[in-house]
């Protein structure tokens, strides 16, 4: 692959814009200047850095972030700031089209906290959003009122949202304080958690999502920070199959 094409895969503008940072000298691979938009190079595994900023070549990408409150995870958001201005460019415009860049995988309240994956491959967002494959979801919720051994059995046995026929349900449950308490979901409906608390007499004050399939959020990513997923981070999810899915992969 030529170096201008593998930095347009990777977001950092047209092909003109990527064979002139290259003809500007600010492109380095293996400590090197290029200076030739149309050097090979192999992909895997490549370490480059763009205007002293490192990068490793990612043939997808696969991030999370520590969504801080007063963002919206939305392109085009209405009142708040854009989760997507936390991101730097490439990842905003890696693959180039309409659709560019990575997506949230499902999303967050403007006042929601906590950890938020990304990522550009569509069956990957598909697998972890999808209600047929129960990815768990864990929140951490501080309650206005004290929270009580009758809400919280009313939240395992299911409640009915105003536009849902079937009651929803939460698939665990447990106090963390007095006003404190961990909920996991397996589905992901509109404002699901404070409906549900809602539901049960009480209201939420803080939701913070802890933990997704087996992930959970880094103690030492800041809040509105990002980092790319490790593989260990991806096996962690990879639990969450399509139960439909031919294990052979056939
Ligand atoms: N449930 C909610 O009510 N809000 C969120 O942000 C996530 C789950």
């Amino acid at each position: 692959m030529q170096i201008q094409d593998l930095l347009f895969s990777q977001g950092f503008g047209t092909r003109r814009v990527c064979a002139g940072l290259v003809q500007q000298g600010l492109v380095q691979v293996n400590g090197q200047v290029l200076s030739e938009p149309a050097q090979p190079v192999q992909p895997q595994g490549l370490r480059y850095s763009v205007q002293g900023v490192q990068w490793l070549f990612q043939e997808r990408a696969y991030l999370m972030l520590h969504k801080p409150a007063g963002y919206e995870c939305s392109r085009k958001p209405g009142a708040w700031p854009s989760i997507y201005t936390l991101l730097p460019s490439p990842l905003r415009q890696r693959g180039g089209g309409a659709a560019a860049g990575v997506q949230a995988v499902g999303r967050l309240d403007q006042d929601t906290t906590g950890l938020l994956l990304l990522s550009d491959d569509g069956k990957f967002i598909h697998r972890m959003t999808s209600p047929r494959h129960h990815v768990p979801k864990v929140y951490e919720i501080v309650a206005r009122h004290p929270v009580d051994a009758r809400q919280l059995d009313r939240l395992l046995a299911g409640v009915v949202l105003e536009d849902h026929d079937q009651p929803v349900r939460a698939a665990d449950c447990m106090l963390t304080g007095s006003h404190t308490l961990r909920l996991t979901l397996t589905e992901g409906k509109y404002h699901q958690v404070k409906r549900m608390v809602a539901a049960v007499g009480n209201r939420v004050e803080q939701l913070h999502r802890s933990r997704m399939g087996d992930l959970s959020l880094p103690a030492d990513l800041a809040v509105g920070q990002w980092r790319w997923l490790e593989p260990g981070d991806l096996r962690a999810l990879d639990g969450v199959k399509d139960p439909t899915e031919d294990p052979t992969g056939q």
